[in-house]
């Protein structure tokens, strides 16, 4: 049993939930959408989330309340919300829990923040594997319609908000914003130069927000609870909620883990997650996803809120936290990851499109044993040459796993070239020899 209160997961972990319409509204769901449409200003909603703390839970952590606020105050036109439902970062799997588990939360969720910035039609964008989740959606909108809680005039209040469920097509760049909006609109998925941003011109060049769906799975709970209950969970002020991590890699009980931020590493890790597979010990960690740096067991005190990650030189990004034990090549690791961001650039920018290509290549060398010491010279410069040059900050995401097992376990890199230069010098004279 969990030690803390959960929020989020709370209702899928009650035996015999289905996630259906009834069952929702036995748990107090859709009271806070009954709550605040038609009888709160939009505007107080917004200053509702604010003053909860709340901070996105898609990657970056930006505040909710801030973002939504972004929005031209005085524009007439249509507006637009989409809730991002790619979810295609390694290591991450909490929001499809989240949306086939318990839909009408998220659906929810989506209706609150649409009426807080006005905007009739939302769309969910979900990554096109997730073929249960669009169809538990699909399902949960047609129930959620027939019952008053979406469509035209919502409850008698006069609000109109309709949410649409949009396939993506498997391409792990859809889940950047605007990247997303493209591929919205039935063009391909390339990030947006920015400025402008989403909040003055998103989705067919209309004001939008984007939000990850945890995000707004927590809006439902902070209109019922009130945000000074929020703000006092987790680390204050700037970490407030809880956060689903999902713990992957080499421990005995993989999974999703609802957890007041600011725990520490090691509490997830041993307490929740059971602690290592083996008796091996725990030598590497990535705390947000494939995009963040790598920590190691130095790490394990570091507690995981947005600001102490950040310290410890990582990022707590998307929630996923991959462990790996010792024995694990950290050169191998950064190989796998590094093949996948090569595998999904868009191309769209040279020092992305090039770097991820001669980066995969420098590696998969090294590894190869045929690598040469200057070839890490050349890796960190061009890490120096993608990071912060890049169009979307997918470019910041591929060089962190370079750079981290190089701050960490160089050694590792050295070795592998070492056996490759003893190799050469053992292997040239005998071709010499041969000529
Ligand atoms: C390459 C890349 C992939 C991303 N993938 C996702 C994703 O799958 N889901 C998500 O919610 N955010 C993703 N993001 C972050 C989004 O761009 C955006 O910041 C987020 O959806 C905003 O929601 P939030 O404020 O609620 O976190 C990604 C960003 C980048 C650069
Ligand atoms: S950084 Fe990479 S993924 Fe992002 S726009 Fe440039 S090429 Fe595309």
């Amino acid at each position: 049993m969990p030690k803390h209160e959960l929020i989020l997961l709370k209702n899928m972990m009650t035996p015999g939930y289905t996630g259906s319409l009834k069952d929702y509204e036995k748990t107090g769901g859709y009271q806070a959408l009954k709550k605040v449409v038609g009888k709160v200003q939009p505007a107080d909603v917004t200053q509702l989330v604010m003053k909860s703390g709340l901070r996105g839970r898609g990657g970056a952590g930006f505040p909710t309340g801030v973002k939504w606020n972004f929005l031209p105050k005085d524009y007439k036109g249509p507006k637009y919300l989409c809730c991002n439902a790619d979810e295609s970062e390694p290591g991450t799997f909490k929001d499809r829990q989240l949306m086939e588990r318990d839909p009408h939360q998220v659906l929810e969720g989506i209706a609150i923040a649409a009426y807080a910035i006005g905007a009739e039609s939302s769309y969910i964008y979900i990554r096109g594997e997730f073929v249960l989740g669009a169809h538990i959606l699909d399902k949960a909108v047609a129930e959620a319609q027939q019952a008053g809680y979406l469509g035209k005039n919502v409850l008698g209040s006069g609000a109109n908000i309709q949410i649409y469920v949009h396939r993506g097509a498997g391409a792990y760049i859809c889940g950047e914003e605007t990247a997303l909006l493209e591929s919205l609109e039935g063009k391909r998925g390339l990030p947006r130069v920015k400025p402008p941003f989403p909040a003055t011109s998103g989705l067919y060049g209309k004001p939008t927000v984007v939000n990850n769906v945890e995000t707004l799975a927590n809006l439902p709970h902070i209109v019922n609870r009130g945000p000074e209950w929020f703000a006092a969970i987790g680390s204050a002020p700037k970490s407030t909620g809880t956060r689903i991590f999902c713990v992957s890699g080499h421990v005995k009980n993989p999974g999703n883990y609802e957890v007041p931020m600011g725990i520490t590493l090691r509490e997830l890790i041993f307490e929740h997650a059971g602690g290592m597979r083996s008796d091996k010990k725990l030598k590497a960690i990535i705390p947000g996803g494939a995009s963040a740096p790598f920590l190691t067991e130095q790490h394990l005190d570091v507690k995981l809120d947005f600001e102490s990650v950040a310290q410890a030189g990582s990022m707590l990004g998307s929630g996923g936290v991959t462990v790996m034990e010792e024995g694990t090549s950290m050169v191998w690791a950064a190989l796998r990851l590094m093949e996948f961001f090569f595998h999904e650039s868009c191309g769209k920018c040279s020092p992305c499109r090039e770097g991820s290509s001669w980066l995969t290549q420098t590696v998969r060398r090294i590894l190869a044993k045929r690598g040469r010491m200057e070839d890490i010279e050349t890796l960190k410069q061009l890490c120096q040459n993608i990071a912060g040059r890049t169009i979307c900050a997918f470019g910041d995401a591929e060089v962190a796993p370079i750079m981290s097992t190089l701050q960490y376990w160089r050694h590792e890199y050295e070795e592998l070239i070492r056996e490759a230069e003893a190799h050469r010098e053992k292997e040239l004279p005998m071709a010499a020899a041969r000529h």
